[in-house]
C-alpha cells in the first residue's frame, strides 16, 4: 500500500506536469496551518524563478489541472503562492478501508536485515538499579520495531559477567570462611560489602583482582563459584526482566567474548594495526575528519588482562561467526559514547566487522528525580529497580480505588500492574531517548495527559464501545464511510499516518515518535468520540462504518503499545 501522502503527492506532480512545468521539486506535506487546510504544496514556489513567473499565478494554472480531481475536495492558492488542499473525503474513505483490510496497516514488509541489538547490560550478581531500567526499556522498543518492519531480529542481553565484581564475591567468601555455595539473598548482601571494603581496604580489593585473573585464567575452583553465582543471578534476571516485558533471544556476556581474545589479539598484532605503547597494546583509532582528540583503543592492558574495549571487540568477532549480521545496535547511557565510538573505528579498521556492517550507538541519557538530578531513593540510594516498579504499581492501585474501579481485588491487581507498566515504560519512551529526562510517578500514573494509562484508557474505551454493539447484536465488517464530521475525518487523516510514522521511527531508531503518533491517534479518537452518538445511531451503515473506524483505530494504538512493550487491559 502506497503511503497517502505519495499519493497526493503524485497527483500535484500531475497537475504540474499539466500545466507545463517540471515536477521534480513538487510534494504535499501535512498543513501546518490545520486552520486553513489540511495539506499544502510549496512547490510552486521552487519554480518561480526559473519560470520567470509569480508563484501565485503558477499556482493558479496547477490548481486549474486539479478540478474534477478524485483526490480533493478543495485546491486554492494564496500569496505568495502556496496551493492549499483538503482531501475528498469520500478518496479518504477508500483509503482508510484499504489500510484496514491490511494486517499490517500499510506498513511493508521490506526490511530483510539480520539485526542485533545489544541491551540490557546488567552485571551478574549486583541487583538490577534503576539505571538499567532505560537500557531494557528502549532497547527492547527498538528490537520489537526492528522486528515489525521485517528484520531478522534478536536481542542480546550482554551480561557484566566475567569483571571484578566475582572476584570481589569470591574474595569476600574467602574471608568469611564460607564452605558452601551462596544463596541469591546472601549474594545480594555479600557483594555491597565486598564493594565496600574494597574501597578502604587495598590488600582485598588486590585479593580480589587476583582472584578475577585466576578465574579468567581457569582457575577450576573459581569457575565453580563463578558458574554457580550464574545460574541463580541468570534466573534472577530472566524472572526481573519478565516482569518489565521484555526477554531476550540471546543469554551471553562478556564470558563468552573470551575464547576469542587470544585469536582476535594475534590477528591484530599480527596486520600491524596494534601495537605497545607504555606497555599497554593499543590500536589508533583517529582519522583525520575528527574535530576533538580520539584517544587509541586500547586491546591489553599492561599486565595482559583484557578491557571493557577488548570483550567488546571479541564479541563482535563471535557475532560475525554465528550471526553475520547486516547491523549491530547498542542501546546504552550515552557516557559511554567515547567507548563505541572507539570500539567500531576499531572493528572496521581491525576487519573485525566488515565495512558495510552498520555499527549503531543509540546512547540513553539520564533518569532524573523531580530535583534534576539522578534518581535516588527517599533516602538517597541508589534505588533499585524494584523498589520503583513497587511504588509505580502502588501509585496506580491508589488511582484505580479513587477513581471507583468495580472489579474483584485480583482483578484490580492484574490491572494495576498493566497500568504501571505503561505508565513507566511510556514515561520513559515518550522522551527522546538521547536526552535525559524527570521521572515523575504523579504525571507518568495521571490518566489525563500524555501519559501510557491515558493510551490504556483510550484503548479500554474502544473495547467497551465495542462489547456494547456486539451485545446489540452489531455485526463487524461494514465498509467505512466517507467521514460525517470534521473529527471524524482528523482522525482518519492521522490514521493514515501510521505506515509513515513506523518507518521514520525505524530509519531514526526513535520510539519517541510512535508516543507522539498514539498520543495524537488518542486525543483525535476522543474528540470524535465526545461528538459522536455511536451506540444509539439508528442509521445502521453509519453506525457499522463507525465500528469499522473504530476496530482499525483499536488496532494501530494496539500495535504500537506492543511494540513499546506493553499491553492493555479490558476495563480500567
Ligand atoms: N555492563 C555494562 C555496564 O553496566 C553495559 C554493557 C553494554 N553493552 C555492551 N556491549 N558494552 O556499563
Amino acid at each position: 500500500m502506497k503511503a497517502l501522502l505519495d499519493i497526493l503527492g503524485e497527483e500535484l506532480k500531475r497537475a504540474f506536469r499539466d500545466a507545463g512545468y517540471d515536477d521534480g521539486r513538487v510534494g504535499v506535506t501535512i498543513s501546518n496551518r490545520p486552520d486553513l487546510c489540511e495539506y499544502q504544496c510549496n512547490g510552486a514556489m521552487a519554480l518561480a524563478k526559473e519560470a520567470h513567473k509569480a508563484p501565485l499565478e503558477i499556482a493558479g494554472e496547477v490548481i486549474s489541472r486539479l478540478e474534477g480531481s478524485q483526490y480533493f475536495e478543495k485546491a486554492e492558492c494564496v500569496k505568495p503562492g502556496f496551493i492549499n488542499l483538503n482531501i475528498s473525503a469520500s478518496y479518504l474513505a477508500s483509503y482508510i478501508s484499504e489500510e484496514s483490510r491490511d494486517e499490517r496497516y500499510g506498513v511493508g514488509n521490506m526490511h530483510k536485515d539480520r539485526v542485533i541489538v545489544d541491551y540490557g547490560g546488567p552485571n551478574v550478581a549486583k541487583p538490577l538499579h534503576i539505571g538499567h531500567l532505560r537500557a531494557a526499556i528502549i532497547g527492547e522498543a527498538v528490537k520489537r520495531l526492528s522486528k515489525y518492519v521485517g528484520n531478522d531480529t534478536s536481542g542480546d542481553i550482554h551480561m557484566g559477567d566475567w569483571g571484578l565484581q566475582i572476584g570481589l564475591i569470591i574474595a569476600e567468601m574467602k574471608e568469611r570462611g564460607m564452605d558452601r555455595m551462596p544463596t541469591l539473598d546472601e549474594l545480594s548482601e555479600i557483594y555491597p560489602a565486598a564493594s565496600a571494603k574494597s574501597k578502604e581496604d587495598e590488600e582485598f580489593k588486590d585479593k580480589a583482582m587476583e582472584i578475577t585473573y585466576e578465574l579468567q585464567h581457569g582457575n577450576e575452583g573459581y569457575l565453580s563459584i563463578w558458574r554457580h553465582i550464574m545460574d541463580i543471578s541468570v534466573a534472577d534476571l530472566k524472572e526481573n526482566y519478565d516482569k518489565l516485558n521484555v526477554s531476550f533471544e540471546i543469554w551471553k556476556g562478556e564470558s563468552d567474548a573470551d575464547p576469542y581474545i587470544a585469536d582476535m589479539v594475534d590477528r591484530m598484532k599480527k596486520d600491524g594495526y596494534a601495537y605497545e605503547s607504555q606497555g599497554a597494546l593499543v590500536v589508533d583509532v583517529c582519522e583525520e575528519s575528527d574535530t576533538k582528540e580520539i584517544p587509541p583503543c586500547m586491546i591489553l592492558k599492561s599486565d595482559g588482562a583484557a578491557l571493557y574495549t577488548t570483550t567488546d571487540l571479541a564479541t563482535l568477532v563471535q557475532r560475525e561467526e554465528d550471526y553475520k549480521p547486516d547491523s549491530v545496535i547498542y542501546v546504552v547511557d550515552k557516557r559511554q559514547d567515547m567507548h563505541f565510538l572507539q570500539v567500531f573505528r576499531a572493528a572496521k579498521k581491525c576487519g573485525i566487522v566488515p565495512e558495510e556492517t552498520a555499527l549503531e550507538f543509540l546512547g540513553f541519557g539520564t533518569m532524573n528525580g523531580k530535583d534534576g538530578k539522578p534518581f535516588k531513593t527517599r533516602s538517597g540510594g541508589v534505588m533499585r529497580l524494584q523498589e520503583l516498579i513497587d511504588d509505580v504499581y502502588e501509585r496506580c492501585l491508589e488511582r484505580m480505588r479513587e477513581n471507583g474501579a468495580e472489579m474483584s481485588e485480583e482483578e484490580l491487581r492484574d490491572t494495576a500492574g498493566k497500568i504501571g507498566l505503561a505508565a513507566i515504560k511510556y514515561g520513559d519512551l515518550s522522551n527522546e531517548a538521547r536526552k535525559d529526562y524527570i521521572f515523575d510517578i504523579d504525571k507518568f500514573t495521571s490518566f489525563e495527559g500524555n501519559t501510557g494509562p491515558y493510551i490504556l484508557y483510550t484503548i479500554v474505551r474502544i473495547k467497551s464501545i465495542l462489547r456494547k454493539y456486539a451485545e446489540n447484536g452489531g455485526k463487524d465488517g461494514t465498509r467505512i464511510l466517507p467521514a460525517a464530521n470534521p473529527s471524524e475525518k482528523d482522525l482518519m487523516m492521522t490514521l493514515t499516518g501510521f505506515a509513515p510514522m513506523i518507518e521514520g521511527a525505524w530509519r531514526d531508531l526513535a520510539p519517541h515518535r510512535i508516543c507522539a503518533y498514539i498520543y495524537q491517534v488518542a486525543n483525535d479518537f476522543n474528540k470524535f468520540y465526545h461528538e459522536t452518538r455511536i451506540i444509539s445511531e439508528e442509521d445502521k451503515d453509519r453506525q457499522g462504518s463507525w465500528i469499522s473506524l473504530l476496530i482499525l483505530t483499536k488496532g494501530i494504538l494496539e500495535t504500537c503499545i506492543d511494540i513499546l512493550g506493553f499491553d492493555a487491559p479490558e476495563m480500567m
